[in-house]
């Protein structure tokens, strides 16, 4: 079992369009994938339970914070053909009342998820878009890689990058974690623009090796599948949404492998 955090302090660069499309994939080729919604506003937990995230009661809130809440208590099996911790708003009081010395702060949820060894191939974790907090802290302590969504047609895509990268690092060596970067993913790329290419060129030259060579092109079926909670393939199964996803989820398991068999 893999852990894979989604992870920007950035809203809006695409973490969660990524992580349900991509696991919706994954699962489509094979794999047994667990989505856990680390972000409390439970916008992947709409979309792959298909039900407002207060309708859910057994969340990852209560998971990291009730000692005698099990993983199996927690599980939603979603029409995407993956499971999901869920999450909504209510998880944040819940997490933010843990003591600052308590262990779950840290290693809850690596913890809860030791007891799913064996179950899935990949575990794929929608983080809240903040640098610093229980949360993100959870999700570095619990992951063995991390895939950085970057925006690509926005001029500040690279602003803070070595910022969250370095913190990361630091949350990484005090969390005995072994998590590395797993690469950079492009979304919402046009690069029929000049302003999309100049963001590109540079994403590269900065990330090197570590971009994927998929990019997630702009695309408003994504938007229009988004507004209606739904996965972009289930959506529309031809559209260039559908078709990018399902080549970074061709890409994303390769590269898994590759690492794997370096390390
Ligand atoms: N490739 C894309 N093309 C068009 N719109 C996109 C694309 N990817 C994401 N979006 C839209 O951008 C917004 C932010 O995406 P989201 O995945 O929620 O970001 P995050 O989780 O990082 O906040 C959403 O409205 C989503 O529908
Ligand atoms: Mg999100």
């Amino acid at each position: 079992m893999r852990v894979i955090s989604f992870a920007n302090y950035k809203g809006g660069v695409g973490k969660t369009t990524s992580v349900v499309n991509t696991a919706r994939a994954l699962a489509d080729e094979g794999y047994k994938v667990l989505v856990v919604d680390l972000d409390p506003q439970g916008n992947s937990t709409l979309t792959l339970s298909r039900k407002n995230p207060f309708e859910h009661e057994n969340t990852v809130g209560r998971l990291l914070t009730e000692k005698d809440l099990s993983t199996a208590q927690c599980l939603v099996p979603t029409p995407a053909g993956v499971d999901l911790l869920p999450t909504n708003l209510n998880s944040y009081p819940l997490v933010s009342t843990l003591p600052p010395n308590s262990a779950k702060r840290i290693y809850g949820l690596k913890n809860k998820l030791q007891d799913l060894t064996g179950k899935y191939d990949l575990v794929m974790v929608d983080c809240p878009p903040q640098i610093e907090g229980a949360l993100i802290t959870n999700a570095i302590a619990a992951s063995d890689y991390y895939v950085l969504p970057i925006e690509g047609e926005s001029v500040y895509a690279l602003q803070g990058v070595d910022h969250l990268i370095q913190t990361i690092d630091l949350i990484r060596d005090d969390t005995g974690s072994d998590i590395r970067l797993l690469g950079a993913l492009v979304t919402m790329v046009d690069t029929r623009t000049s302003a999309g290419r100049v963001v590109k060129e540079a994403i590269d030259r900065y990330f090197k090796d570590m971009v994927f060579d998929t990019v997630i092109r702009r695309n408003t079926t994504i938007n229009k599948a988004n507004l209606k909670s739904m996965c972009v393939c289930d959506f529309d199964p031809k559209s260039m949404g559908c078709q990018d996803y399902r080549s970074f989820a061709t890409e994303i398991a390769a590269r898994i492998n590759s690492f794997r068999v370096k390390s």
